[in-house]
């Protein structure tokens, strides 16, 4: 199984899985390649690291939508590595219907809530600000809604009464580090994707 990596920032879950590619944990996975729309991200620096293929696909506008032009040529540079899956790991686009349908039922979505709950951006901060007691974090498909596809798996955090911000946010990373790899083993080992 070949995967391509979305992201635009930090890069702590692109990092796990690399590792765990790296010391063979993912046995069923060929190739991860790496892919960032902001030159500020950790994306190209992770990939030098760790010897793999990366891109930046700028964007032209601030818009947070992937559209027109911009959309075509994130399909065409995806193509070029032919992903049987797409990860968006803090993607902070969002994607647009032509991206969807053309990699129709290989992309999925790693959000930091227990969706439906705390939707769209800092849904940490959001579960934190909202005094909520038990937040986690979600992978699911990617259709044309926004943080609204099929759910594959969750896992829950709770949120301890002398938690602050930083607190939190690192023991989520960590539950999602763990969620997103055990998501991906999942997929390689049963080839199952949405639409198969
Ligand atoms: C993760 O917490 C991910 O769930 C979130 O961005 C962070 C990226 O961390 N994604 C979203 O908020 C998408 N709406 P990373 O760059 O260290 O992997």
């Amino acid at each position: 199984m070949k995967i391509s990596i979305l992201g635009s920032g930090k890069g702590s879950n692109a990092r796990y899985l690399l590792s765990e590619f790296k010391s063979g944990k993912l046995s069923k996975v060929q190739d991860i390649s790496l892919f960032t729309d902001s030159e500020d991200s950790q994306f190209l620096k992770l990939a030098s690291e760790f010897r793999c293929n990366a891109k930046l696909v700028p964007s032209p506008t601030t818009s947070a939508f992937i559209k027109g032009q911009h959309e075509a040529d994130w399909i065409s540079t995806l193509s070029g590595t032919q992903p049987d899956l797409i990860i968006l790991a803090g993607f902070m686009k969002i994607v647009g219907i032509n991206f969807i349908n053309h990699f129709d039922g290989k992309v999925i979505n790693l959000h930091p809530s227990l969706l439906p709950e705390f939707k769209g951006l800092n849904a940490i901060e959001n579960a934190y600000k909202a005094k909520a007691t038990r937040t986690g974090c979600t992978v699911h498909w990617v259709d044309d809604t926004i943080d609204g596809g099929d759910i594959i798996a969750q896992a829950g955090v709770q949120i301890l009464e002398n938690d602050c911000l930083q607190s939190l946010t690192s023991r989520m990373h960590a539950k999602e580090h763990f969620l997103l790899s055990q998501v991906v083993c999942a997929i390689a080992d049963t080839h199952t994707y949405k639409n198969s």
